[in-house]
């Protein structure tokens, strides 16, 4: 099993629009996918409509230890979903009480290697000791990022932060929510390509039919199949796969 995290330092970029679509497209090239929403505002288990719960909270989760019992199936065949709630908050906590917290997330999710080929954790953003077991448990971590000044600076900070760790998982950032019509956008689209970590090549454009997934709770292959956002999604995970399964 591959495991991958959207994950970004800055909020609203896109992580959780990211993680439902390609969970969505993943499956959809029969890879047997678990979505695990480690965000305590539970937006990935409200786009697929599952309920907010995790049974006994997040502590219970963290200390016993079995994730495979906190397991949901989904309305799409092979994309089965580990769900959030508002207990999720105190992730930080109780990964503290832990004898090996940044190895935590990786233990937890050791035991489904057998049943998954891959799983994608959709990460609150901050960079946190929960950031740091997920870190730990990865094998890419992929960064929406917006083209502006202010999140290419935020996925140097991350960078720079992976850089002082003795191992981490490679970092594959995507051009997130952009609008070819600014020259900014262009500019700094252009700028990360040539940047060490690059960009993966395919960009998600900002779009309305996107915004719209929330109103019914389904990814954009369902809810607008024939949009430009559709396919770019359809896109990324093959930019994704290729990297976790380089032939
Ligand atoms: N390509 C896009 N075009 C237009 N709107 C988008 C696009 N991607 C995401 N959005 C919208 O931007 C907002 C933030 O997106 P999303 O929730 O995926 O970000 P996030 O990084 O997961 O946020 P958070 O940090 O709160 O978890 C949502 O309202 C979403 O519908
Ligand atoms: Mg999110």
């Amino acid at each position: 099993m591959k495991a991958v995290a959207t994950y970004s330092i800055k909020g609203g970029v896109g992580k959780t629009t990211a993680a439902v679509n390609l969970a969505y497209e993943a499956a959809r090239t029969g890879a047997r996918v678990l979505l695990w929403d480690v965000d305590p505002q539970g937006a990935a288990t409200f786009f697929f409509r599952v309920k907010p719960f995790v049974r006994g909270g997040a502590e219970r989760l963290v200390a016993k230890g079995d994730l495979g019992d906190h397991v949901r199936a989904t309305d799409h065949a092979g994309l089965h979903l580990v769900p959030a709630d508002f207990s999720m908050r105190l992730l930080d906590l109780h990964l503290d009480g832990t004898k090996r917290p940044t190895r935590r997330i990786g233990a937890l999710l050791g035991p489904l290697a057998g049943r998954y080929d891959v799983a994608i954790l959709d990460c609150p953003p901050g960079v946190t000791l929960a950031s740091e077991s997920v870190f730990g448990a990865v094998d890419a971590v992929l960064v929406p990022t917006i083209p502006t000044t202010l999140s290419r600076r935020t996925l140097d900070q991350l960078l720079e932060f992976l850089a002082t760790r003795p191992s981490s998982p490679s970092v594959l950032p995507f051009a997130s929510m952009v609008d070819r019509r600014k020259s900014l956008h262009r500019d700094v689209m252009a700028a990360l390509a040539e940047a060490p970590a690059g960009l993966l090549p395919t960009a998600i454009p900002t779009s309305s039919a996107v915004e719209r997934m929330g109103v019914q709770r389904a990814p954009i292959a369902v809810t607008a199949p024939r949009s430009a956002a559709a396919a770019a999604f359809r896109d990324l995970w093959s930019d994704v796969a290729a990297r976790l399964w380089p032939t």
